[in-house]
């Protein structure tokens, strides 16, 4: 291949993603199966397996009830859903750490106001194992648009939908999203059995480094990536802290250590100023530094998907 501007891989910049049937529909009944054997037999509920939930109360921000999910859900079956979540995320992000998920439930009158996660994670999972017919309304998780809500619609009659997107808890589905964004969940409104609630697991998903498949150790790797970084910041420092989030680079090195092509796999980078308009040249000159690099010749070819935080520090070898 001669272009080194990779343009096969499409690159994310959306500030959330739904994946519908995220799981094999066995899998994902096998689990609901458990949570609805949990709350059935009532007979047969003692301390030690039903006094598990956490009511999760959060004056004028929380009101639902969370645990972790191998208390009601087979440990082996949430494992499974963990690898599947994780090789999705280094696939999809380029982001490799996803933190062991909380089990949520919401009954009428359950719901989260408005809030962002920008210090817990890059992005937000919810997994939902909602039942898709259902004997309550709401549930969904709302997500506000980018931009100003205000001067993107001073002229313009505007409701819920021109505000926010509203992605319904649908059973097998997984929503994606930005942790900067200001998110919440719609109140969960109707019956009180949980069987008829909304049921999601949810976590974080971060950066851990690069990922490295092929010939060369992530020793070798690491050594040349950090000589880019540190060659871009010493050139670009005083405009470095005027962005903000994660971008991820996928590169191709050849047998003989030659960079064949980088693509941006994922660009999440938010210039702290709505006005600024000087990323897209930085991250040329990001892509340029890479497409640079000679690595250490190797018995085969190597694959890097290296994320780069703006706004924190640059350097997280291995973290
Ligand atoms: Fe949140």
């Amino acid at each position: 291949m001669s272009s080194k501007a990779d343009t096969r891989i499409e690159t994310m910049r959306a500030p959330y993603v739904v994946v519908d049937d995220f799981l094999p529909l066995d899998a994902a009944e096998a689990m609901r199966l458990d949570i609805d054997t949990h709350f059935g037999n009532y007979g047969s509920h003692r301390p030690e397996t039903h006094q598990v939930w956490n009511y999760w109360f959060v004056p004028g921000l929380y009101a639902y009830l969370r645990t972790t999910p191998e208390k009601l859900i087979r440990p082996d079956r949430v494992e499974s859903f963990m690898q599947v979540l994780r090789r999705w995320s280094a696939a999809a992000l380029g982001l490799q750490e996803v933190t062991w998920p909380y089990l949520s439930l919401y009954v009428s009158g359950c719901r989260q106001n408005l809030h962002n996660d920008s210090a817990n994670g890059r992005f937000a999972f919810v997994y939902s194992l909602t039942r898709d017919r259902r004997m309550t309304s709401g549930g969904e998780t709302l997500v506000l648009n980018e931009g100003d809500l205000f001067r993107n619609n001073v002229a313009t009659a505007q409701n819920a939908a021109g505000f926010y997107t509203s992605i319904e808890p649908r059973f097998n589905r997984l929503v994606v999203f930005d942790d900067r964004m200001p998110h919440g969940v719609e109140r969960v409104d109707g019956s009180m059995n949980p069987v008829e609630g909304r049921f999601v697991m949810h976590g974080h998903i971060r950066d851990r480094g690069a990922i490295v498949s092929g010939a060369l150790t992530e020793q070798q790797v690491g050594a040349v990536v950090m000589e880019a970084l540190i060659d871009f910041s010493a050139g670009a420092l005083s405009r470095i802290r005027l962005y903000h989030g994660p971008v991820v680079f996928r590169l191709f090195i050849g047998a003989n250590g030659v960079v064949k092509s980088c693509a941006v796999l994922l660009d999440r980078v938010t210039a702290t100023d709505a006005n600024d308009t000087g990323w897209p040249k930085m991250l040329s000159n990001l892509i340029a530094k890479f497409t640079a690099l000679k690595f250490p010749e190797g018995s085969g070819e190597t694959t890097v998907t290296q994320p780069v935080l703006m706004g924190t520090s640059l350097f997280r070898p291995d973290h």
